[in-house]
């Protein structure tokens, strides 16, 4: 039997360890021409979901998976970064490293409040057998200045699930309404994701409420991961990524859903009345939010995903996270996703056009060049009446690289076409959008190394995916196909590093 101060002295130990291996591999990652300008990532290693983000004393914090000793998914920490103003994030030392007998296999995705002066994180301790899940439980840890965390020695303060639940049982997110804290809990039975809630008076002892929300659709997913929480202007919105396994793969999917409704704390039941996609891209999954001291809601997810190629592996480092967007409720209920405004003080150089109109069978101009890049296009949907339109960004000279973004207005689609983008085989994502105005189209890129993130119709279609292109890579061009389109305005912004 080790003492309290046994185990926190090892734990220490183990993160020093861990904090030296990353250290040690950025020597390689520092050379991969992929790292991002201003996208967060790790200094080096493997990164996954975004954990605990919260907003306190004028910081924001995001924890996130981490496996410090290799590109690889391994047994997971909790990486851990600060940023005064959401855009520039400073690397602080590893919060938790798996150490005890319950957690063998990593300090799995969860959450962080602040009460009574203290951080206090909630994650899922995770234990495996033979590759498969054997057993996860809820976990606490605490800290005084929200950089050294001890794990409590009452842990695991849940150890089993409930007859709703199964093996499956991890990602607590944790929130307070009125006197009491709640906890939802991703799992899943009998082929259906669902959440289980919780309540507690003083965050340690946990009593069982039941399902607040299950599955009703075969896109909902069998197993629920990062279950998600907010109040937004008198709705509650409830998040959850579904997961899917490497087979289904293939298959239609849907990676991150976001249902508004109203969550009723005597049944326990979340009531959805809207349900709709968070990001429609390939590489999206487990975002998180934080509600921050103007009372925005703020969200970060993981901009990458379970099987995609990741060929920055190589260079010892995987995983990106997404620029933070602002959520909003639009009249009917739905969410709209947008860069937050702080990201306009990366702003560089600045070219403008106005009232651009192209036409012809198969037309294009080039606009500019860049790596790191923000675009705004506002189309004119009246005038414009071509089969295909958008915008080719990171291609070579000779366009036979390049990432094609594109609305064709028949079918009323958006596609980010990855084809032909560098490295790596990436398809065509395609989705429906019906323009909310009669009368124009806007589209907000945004472009680093190796992402392309795009916020289309204000935001009410989000997709985000990650390309791998050439360093040389880097025009930009107007098309048209089969008709004629006209711009209202282009707005191009080159982005500053943040790092
Ligand atoms: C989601 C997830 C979580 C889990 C974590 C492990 O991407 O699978 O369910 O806690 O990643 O790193």
């Amino acid at each position: 039997m080790h003492t309290n101060d046994q185990k926190n002295q090892y734990h220490q130990e183990m993160i020093m360890k861990a904090d030296k291996a990353i250290k040690e591999l950025s020597a390689l990652s520092n050379q991969c021409h992929f790292r991002m300008k201003y996208h967060f990532m790790p200094e080096a290693s493997w990164i996954n979901d975004p954990n605990g983000l919260i907003y306190i004393n004028g910081e924001y914090h995001m924890f996130y998976q981490q496996h410090p000793y290799s590109a690889e998914n391994g047994p997971k920490h909790w990486g851990h970064a600060k940023s005064k103003d959401l855009i520039h994030w400073e690397h602080l030392p590893i919060a938790l490293a798996p150490t005890e007998d319950y957690e063998t296999h990593g300090c799995f995705s969860g959450t962080s409040v602040y009460h009574n002066d203290k951080f206090i994180i909630f994650y899922t301790g995770n234990v495996i057998e033979d590759r498969r899940v054997k057993k996860q439980v809820q976990c606490m840890a605490t800290s005084q200045d929200g950089v050294s965390f001890e794990k409590d020695k009452n842990n695991p303060i849940i150890r089993n699930f409930p007859e709703e639940g199964s093996q499956d049982f991890r990602d607590p997110k944790v929130w307070r309404h009125e006197d009491k804290w709640y906890m939802a809990i991703g799992s899943g039975k009998n082929g259906k994701g669902n959440a289980l809630l919780y309540h507690s008076e003083d965050l340690r002892s946990w009593k069982y409420m039941g399902k607040m929300a299950e599955s009703r659709d075969t896109l909902h997913g069998k197993i629920w991961n990062c279950p998600d929480f907010f109040e937004i202007d008198g709705k509650d919105v409830f998040i959850f990524s579904p997961a899917v396994s490497k087979s289904e793969k293939g298959q239609e999917n849907r990676q991150a859903i976001y249902w508004v409704g109203n969550m009723d704390y005597q049944t326990g039941k979340f009531q959805e009345e809207v349900d709709g996609d968070v990001d429609l891209g390939k590489d999206f999954y487990a975002p998180q939010t934080l509600v921050d001291d103007q009372g925005r809601v703020i969200l970060i997810g993981w901009l990458d995903m379970w099987w995609n190629a990741m060929p920055t592996q190589e260079k010892g480092w995987a995983g990106i996270m997404t620029i933070p967007r602002l959520v909003s409720i639009l009249d009917d209920g739905s969410l709209t996703f947008n860069p937050v405004p702080e990201l306009q003080e990366l702003r560089e150089h600045h070219l403008e056009w106005n009232e651009l109109t192209i036409s012809g069978a198969d037309k294009h101009v080039c606009l500019t060049n860049g790596g790191a890049l923000e675009i705004i296009a506002d189309f004119d949907l009246k005038v414009s009446d071509a089969k295909e339109f958008g915008l080719e960004v990171r291609s070579s000279i000779n366009r036979e690289e390049k990432t094609v973004i594109s609305f064709r207005q028949e079918q009323n689609e958006l596609s980010v076409n990855r084809k032909q983008s560098g490295l790596s085989e990436n398809g065509e994502t395609t989705c429906e959008l019906i323009p909310h105005a009669e009368d124009y189209l806007k589209l907000h890129l945004f472009i680093d190394s190796s992402s392309i993130e795009v916020f289309a119709d204000d935001g009410r279609t989000v997709m985000s995916h990650r390309i791998y292109p050439d360093i040389e890579s880097t025009g930009v061009q107007l098309f048209v196909k089969s008709g004629v389109v006209k711009a209202n305005y282009i707005d191009i912004w080159s982005l500053k590093s943040i790092w």
